[in-house]
């Protein structure tokens, strides 16, 4: 398998290089290090970088002139600045057809893409089931769903994945790392009023491992384990890994440009894919702590206007 990971800088492409590069699998990642990191892509026989952006057509072209892919994991995704629409629009709509149409040309036998839950906006049905229409109004949410929306328009056997909070190493955004940090240092808190699914890294990977398979189902699929907690759920699960007698902490409305409640609702993927999540709640956010105690936590990225504890990717 000759596998091209668009954004293998990120958190889920360094996760699913550490997966797949032992396993003997060639590997070519491209990045511009918007929010990845160099050093967990080390430059070896069988794992190449290519240093920029999804959005400049001609690198995309030779990238796939060059290694030749037979699949295509497409992480590579903007959001780190919610004002920049221009930017969001070049990586998640543009970038996404480049790669689409070079994936098409190179006649690749997979594309797996991976999405946002904010692609169903303020969702109506808890928990949301896959086939909930899309409403996004972020610039994120907007730029990723168009994106999708080409993909699953052309003609490439696309799976994308609408993911829950995958949680492992490298996890930079969310309530996690925001709670393990300011904790620490003895910082005050606080909690937005809002629900979300957390899903474990060791999860996610037995889901790629079966959506990878040849003959494996096309379309689109949530993941997650389907069970809401609360951001004070998260909170108290921190302080409690943390041995602190829980501190009392101000819970505060969502911003204007969040969703209260998102819950994916996993019961297609579970019966099309044979999967289902076996890490529960308190364990995915103690092995997050155990690795922020041995690697630590470092800038920690958000898609939100406002100042929050608890974004949503
Ligand atoms: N991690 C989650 O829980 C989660 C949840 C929902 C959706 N997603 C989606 O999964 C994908 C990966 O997310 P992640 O958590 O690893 O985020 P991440 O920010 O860690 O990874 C995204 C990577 O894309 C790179 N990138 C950004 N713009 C680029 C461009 N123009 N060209 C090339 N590379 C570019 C970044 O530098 C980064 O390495 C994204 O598409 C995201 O929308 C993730």
């Amino acid at each position: 398998m000759r596998m091209l990971i668009t954004g293998g800088a990120g958190c889920l492409g360094s996760n699913l290089i550490e997966r797949y590069f032992p396993k003997g699998y060639e590997i070519c990642v491209i990045d511009n290090f918007a929010t990845g990191k160099r050093e967990v892509v080390p430059v070896q026989a069988g794992l190449h970088l290519v240093e920029g952006s999804i959005a400049d057509e001609k690198l995309v072209q030779e990238t796939f002139a060059f290694f030749k892919p037979t699949h295509v994991i497409h992480s590579a995704a903007a959001y780190k600045d919610p004002h920049d629409w221009a930017e969001d629009t070049a990586t998640n709509v543009l970038g996404t057809v480049y790669v689409a149409k070079a994936a098409l040309q190179a006649g690749v036998k997979r594309f797996i893409n991976f999405q946002t839950a904010l692609c169903y906006g303020r969702p109506n049905e808890l928990p949301i089931p896959a086939n909930h229409p899309t409403a996004p109004f972020t610039s994120y949410g907007i730029s990723k769903t168009a994106g999708e929306a080409y993909l699953l328009q052309s003609g490439l056997p696309v799976v994308s994945l609408r993911l829950a909070n995958i949680c492992g190493p490298r996890l930079a955004i969310g309530p996690i790392p925001t709670f393990y940090k300011r904790l620490k240092a003895g910082q005050n808190c606080f909690c937005s009023d809002t629900m979300r699914d957390f899903l474990d890294m060791s999860d996610f990977f037995e889901l790629m491992d079966l959506v990878l398979e040849e003959n494996a189902p096309t379309g689109v699929f949530n993941v997650s384990t389907g069970e809401g907690k609360s951001i004070l759920d998260v909170f108290n699960a921190v302080a409690n890994y943390f041995g602190m007698a829980v501190p009392e902490v101000p819970v505060v409305p969502a911003g204007a440009d969040d969703v209260v409640k998102v819950v994916l609702d996993p019961s297609e993927t579970e019966r099309v894919f044979g999967w289902k999540a076996k890490c529960n709640f308190e364990e995915t956010i103690n092995n997050q702590l155990r690795w922020y105690d041995s690697y630590g936590v470092n800038d920690i990225f958000s898609h939100l206007s406002s100042t929050s504890s608890h974004d949503k990717k």
